[in-house]
C-alpha cells in the first residue's frame, strides 16, 4: 500500500516525507477494518464504515489522502514532533498515524459526532496499543476542549464552512487543515492562522463524508438525464424545468488551444473558472455508465465546472491528449452552445496564459467589511468569508 502510494505521490510531483512513509508503515490498517481480507484492508481506496440510506456518513479515509493531508500539515508546520493535535473525525486509523508522528512529547485527541465512531476508535486504538491519545464524542462545529489550544487541528469530513471555534483553538500560528467545499468543489487546504483570519500554504484536491451537526450544509442535485446531475451550492437556484432536455440539443465543442504537461493543477484552473463563470457557474457529474454511453464526457466525472446561462449548457469537457501534452477543451449544449462553449474556452486560456496560477485561499471573520478583504473572488459563508486568489507568485509544487 506504501510503495503504491508512494508512486502516486512521485506521479503528482509531490515528496512523501520520509517519517510519513515511516508511520504508515507502521501503523496496521487492517486493525481499523475489521471484516476486509488484508489485501481489502490495504488497497489505496477509503472503506465506507457506516452508511445512511445511500449516503456514506463514516469511513476509513483512503491512506493516499492521509498521507497527502498529514504532508501538508508536516509542511505548514516544519514537521509534526512534539504538536498537540486535534483531529476532528475519528476512526482511530488516522490518529494512529498522528500518534507515531508527534512522538512522546506532542498529544493526539480525536473527537467524532457519533458516539458509536468514538466507541469503535477507542476499543482499537487499545487494541493496537495506542493507549494515550483522547477520543472525546461532541459536534466539534463547537469548540472541544475550550481550554486547550493545538498546533493543528486536522478535519477528516467534508465542511462548507469554518467556524470560529476552529481558529480560535488554534495556537497563534497554528495550521488548520481542512476539506473545504468552495463552489461546489472540494480541496483540503492547510491553511496558517494569523491573527483572526487563516491563509492558505497548500491545497489538493480531495473528497470527503460530509460534515454533520450545527455545521451541516447540504448540497442540491438538479438531474440533466439519467446518470447526470449538476451539483448546487453557495445557494445557487436552479431548477429541473431550467435543465430539461439540454443535453439532448447539438453538442458544440470548443478548443484553447494550448498544450500543457501531464501535472498541471487542474484542480486550481476549476476553482479559476468558478470565481469567473457568473452566477450560473455548478458542477457536473456523471455516473460511468452516462459517460460510456456518451451522453456526456466531463474533464472528471466526479466534478467538471458547468454554467447554465439562458437555456445553455456548457461544461470542461474531457482532455484531448498528443503525446504527453494536453489540450483543454468545452463542451456546449442549448440556443447559444457555440458562443457559450467558446467563453468557457477563453476562460481557460486566460489562466494558461497567465502561467496556470495556483489558488490560495484567505479565510475572514463574517463580519470583516468589504476594504479589509484582500482582492480575490468573494464566497459568503456563515461565519466566515472566504477570499480566493490567484497569484503567480505564490506558485507551488503543484
Ligand atoms: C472520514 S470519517 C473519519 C476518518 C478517520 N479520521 C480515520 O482515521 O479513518 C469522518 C467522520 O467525521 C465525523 N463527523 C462528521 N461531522 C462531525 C462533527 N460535526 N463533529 C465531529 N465529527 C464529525 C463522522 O461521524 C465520521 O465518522
Amino acid at each position: 500500500m506504501v510503495d503504491r502510494l508512494a508512486a502516486d505521490h512521485a506521479a503528482k510531483g509531490l515528496t512523501l516525507r520520509p517519517e510519513i512513509e515511516t508511520a504508515m508503515r507502521t501503523v496496521p490498517r487492517e486493525l481499523y477494518t475489521p471484516g476486509l481480507t488484508a489485501e481489502e484492508a490495504y488497497e489505496n481506496t477509503a472503506v465506507v464504515t457506516k452508511r445512511r440510506g445511500e449516503e456514506s456518513i463514516s469511513s476509513v479515509s483512503a491512506p493516499f489522502l492521509i498521507a497527502e493531508m498529514l504532508g501538508q500539515a508536516a509542511d505548514a508546520l516544519g514537521g509534526l514532533a512534539g504538536r498537540d493535535v486535534l483531529e476532528i473525525g475519528s476512526g482511530g486509523y488516522n490518529a494512529s498515524l498522528l500518534r507515531e508522528l508527534v512522538g512522546p512529547s506532542g498529544t493526539v485527541t480525536t473527537v467524532d459526532i457519533d458516539p458509536e465512531v468514538t466507541e469503535r476508535a477507542a476499543t482499537r486504538l487499545e487494541a493496537a496499543g495506542y493507549h494515550d491519545v483522547t477520543v472525546l464524542c461532541a459536534d466539534a462545529e463547537h469548540p472541544v476542549t475550550p481550554d486547550r489550544r493545538y498546533h493543528l487541528i486536522i478535519v477528516t469530513a467534508g465542511a462548507w464552512d469554518v467556524p470560529p471555534a476552529w481558529r480560535d483553538q488554534l495556537t497563534g500560528d497554528g495550521v488548520l487543515v481542512v476539506p473545504l467545499r468552495t463552489a461546489g468543489m472540494t480541496r483540503s487546504w492547510a491553511l496558517r492562522r494569523s491573527g483572526d483570519r487563516l491563509i492558505s500554504c497548500s491545497r489538493r484536491q480531495c473528497g470527503f463524508v460530509p460534515m454533520q451537526g450545527d455545521g451541516a450544509h447540504d448540497v442540491r442535485y438538479v438531474d440533466l438525464a439519467d446518470g447526470v446531475h449538476l451539483r448546487l451550492d453557495e445557494g445557487q437556484r436552479i431548477g429541473p424545468a431550467a435543465v430539461e432536455g439540454v443535453l439532448a440539443q447539438p453538442r458544440q465543442k470548443a478548443w484553447v488551444g494550448v498544450s500543457l504537461p501531464p501535472r498541471t493543477a487542474l484542480a486550481d484552473l476549476d476553482l479559476w473558472l468558478a470565481t469567473r463563470l457568473g452566477d450560473g457557474f455548478a458542477v457536473l457529474s456523471a455516473q460511468q455508465e452516462a459517460v460510456d454511453s456518451g451522453i456526456v464526457a466531463p474533464s472528471w466525472r466526479f466534478g467538471a465546472p458547468a454554467v447554465l446561462d439562458g437555456g445553455t449548457l456548457s461544461y470542461r469537457s474531457a482532455l484531448r491528449w498528443t503525446g504527453r501534452r494536453f489540450d483543454l477543451g468545452a463542451y456546449a449544449h442549448g440556443p447559444e452552445a457555440a458562443a457559450a462553449a467558446g467563453r468557457m474556452a477563453e476562460h481557460m486560456r486566460a489562466w494558461a496564459e497567465a502561467d496556470c496560477p495556483p489558488s490560495a485561499l484567505h479565510v475572514l471573520p463574517a463580519h470583516t467589511p468589504d476594504g479589509d478583504l484582500p482582492d480575490g473572488a468573494v464566497l459568503d459563508k456563515r461565519h466566515s468569508r472566504l477570499v480566493l486568489t490567484f497569484t503567480i507568485e505564490e506558485k507551488e509544487t503543484r
